[in-house]
């Protein structure tokens, strides 16, 4: 190809959802942002034609060329590689390129299948690394091209997770008007909790739809509420009032455990935030497991950490993250 170059690296951050999410799904609006935890993927043209991907720690590795049936290797959406590979894949037919052999290391901050958007970030940095390499850097559509993928992988998924992971920020979502920012006037600090317990989006988002077929009046009372919950979040992030954005969080949380997506280590987890003195507290993603978040005083955060990492769970204090995907 023309305009080729040999070597690209591109980072993506992780997200949480903070409001709406299942109910996005079904046309309801989420309030999505980006969080400092990045996937990084270095992308480098080889000589022998052969798709090379290691992670960081050497811990993961598959060899195998491009148009080899990949899915009967990785056809696993709980698996780190099968996102990285659908996209080398899908990016080279794209670009005409299928023989093109590439090495690609992947460093992850972010744990994945945990609810804290580790496929999107990977489908975003992987399709940005790999259009850079064809000097086509165009935010847009890395975005649209990660999408689809990330709809491949969990069926039904609303694209929150891609949109927030290319541009950053924090993001109110309404299917019907599209994405907008949220501004906020404060620096909140947010404590993730992840249970270690691993599940697939596409599978919590078939259950979900199976409870809204059999309990549909409970589904429309728990969609308009969540609704509600949306739109007092928003005004409460613009205006950086911690009180009333933790309390929303907790009763979001109650919505979801409404909706049979929580779990008993969430609930553990979340109650222990809460006796520790967290403003709030939810699970995030799809649920079943996975992460929660909490909402905690700035000047409280490394108290609460080391007091709560003494217990189950793994703690990490996050930040927003404003650059989305960047390209170095
Ligand atoms: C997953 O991070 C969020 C869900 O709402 C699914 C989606 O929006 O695609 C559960």
């Amino acid at each position: 190809m023309n305009n080729r170059t040999k070597k690209a690296v591109s980072s993506a951050p992780a997200k949480v959802i903070l409001f709406g999410e299942h109910f996005v799904v079904y046309k309801s609006p989420a309030i999505v942002a980006a969080i400092n935890k990045r996937i990084q993927v270095h992308a480098q043209v080889n000589d022998n034609s052969r798709i090379n991907i290691k992670s960081g720690d050497n811990s993961l590795s598959v060899s195998t060329t491009s148009n080899e049936d990949l899915g009967k290797v990785h056809a696993n959406s709980l698996s780190f590689l099968y996102p990285i590979l659908k996209c080398v894949n899908h990016v080279l037919s794209e670009k005409d390129n299928l023989k093109l052999g590439i090495d690609l290391d992947i460093d992850s901050q972010v744990p994945y299948g945990e609810g804290l958007g580790s496929s999107a970030a990977s489908c975003v940095a992987t399709v940005a690394a790999l259009y850079s390499l064809f000097s086509d850097r165009d935010r847009y559509q890395i975005y649209e091209t990660a999408k689809i993928m990330e709809q491949k992988i969990h069926m039904n998924s609303s694209g929150v997770d891609c949109y927030v992971s290319t541009f950053g920020g924090i993001v109110n979502y309404e299917p019907d008007k599209g994405f907008s920012d949220i501004r906020t006037k404060k620096n909140f600090t947010l404590l993730i909790g992840t249970t270690g317990i691993k599940r697939s989006t596409g599978e919590v988002v078939s259950q979900v739809k199976h409870f809204k077929e059999e309990n549909s009046t409970l589904f429309k009372d728990l969609s308009s509420k969540a609704r509600l919950i949306c739109k007092r979040a928003m005004n409460s992030i613009l205006e950086g009032n911690e009180l009333e954005l933790g309390n929303l969080l907790t009763e979001n949380h109650k919505l979801l455990y409404a909706l049979g997506v929580s779990h008993p280590m969430v609930e553990k987890l979340i109650e222990r935030c809460l006796n520790y003195g967290a403003i709030g507290a939810k699970l995030t993603g799809a649920g079943r497991g996975g992460s929660i978040i909490a909402l905690i005083p700035n000047d409280k955060s490394k108290e609460i950490l080391t007091r709560i990492s003494r217990g189950s769970g793994k703690w990490m204090l996050v930040e927003f993250d404003y650059d989305g995907v960047v390209f170095s």
